[in-house]
């Protein structure tokens, strides 16, 4: 358990370590940004998204939220997928989701839970879409689990929804969008395998938006 001082000597002493290492590092960080990943994954503090993925300050660009929602009236995510993918020209949106998510919980609940409603209306938006699969589940566990994979698949299909992913990818061939569920118990990242070009597909039979201006 840290406290709050602690923050600032944590701080000193990672400036320090790195600069040990590589003495211009500082420097060519403050220069530019040229991330090839997008990621969005939950704002739990346990799936810190650097480090589950290895990658040092200016390797991926991050989003995070309660349960890795992407809602198409929700200016913060949109605002970051459109700068990720027309400015910074990212070549992989990463949604990532997390077994144990307490959003993903919260909206398995049939309770009012105020302020939130609105935010987890969209997980059980998700719950309602693929009812048939999920109350085909006894067990709550892995009901739960199914949950999340699900969860994070209709947000890759939110992002695939996007003007700016479609037009981009429709021009470059990239961004690609992938579905992860990072496992807490195990600290391993599940890929779930979403196949982006029939996602893409089906979702431009209603979706497509790749006419009109860039
Ligand atoms: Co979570």
């Amino acid at each position: 358990m840290s406290n709050y001082q602690e923050l600032f000597d944590n701080n000193k002493k990672w400036v320090e370590s790195i600069i040990a290492k590589d003495a211009t590092f500082f420097e060519r960080l403050s220069k530019f940004q040229s991330p090839d990943f997008l990621y969005i994954g939950c704002s739990d503090s346990r799936v810190p998204a650097n480090e589950i993925m290895g990658l040092e300050p200016g390797e991926v660009f991050v989003h995070r939220n309660v349960a890795n929602l992407v809602v198409s009236i929700d200016l913060n995510v949109m605002s970051v997928i459109n700068y990720a993918v027309a400015q910074l020209k990212v070549k992989h949106i990463i949604v990532c989701g997390h077994y144990n998510c307490g959003g993903v919980k919260a909206a398995m609940e049939p309770k009012d839970l105020g302020i939130l409603n609105p935010w987890l209306r969209n997980i059980r938006d998700v719950y309602r879409l693929h009812n048939a699969e999920l109350s085909a589940i006894a067990d709550e566990h892995a009901r739960y689990n199914r949950l999340v994979e699900l969860n994070v698949q209709e947000q890759c299909v939110n992002v695939i929804k996007t003007a700016v992913v479609q037009k981009s990818y429709a021009q470059n061939r990239y961004p690609v969008v992938h579905g992860w569920v990072f496992d807490l118990e195990t600290g391993y990242i599940k890929d779930l395998e979403i196949d982006f070009d029939e996602k893409l597909k089906d979702i431009q039979q209603i979706y497509n938006l790749t006419g009109g201006q860039y």
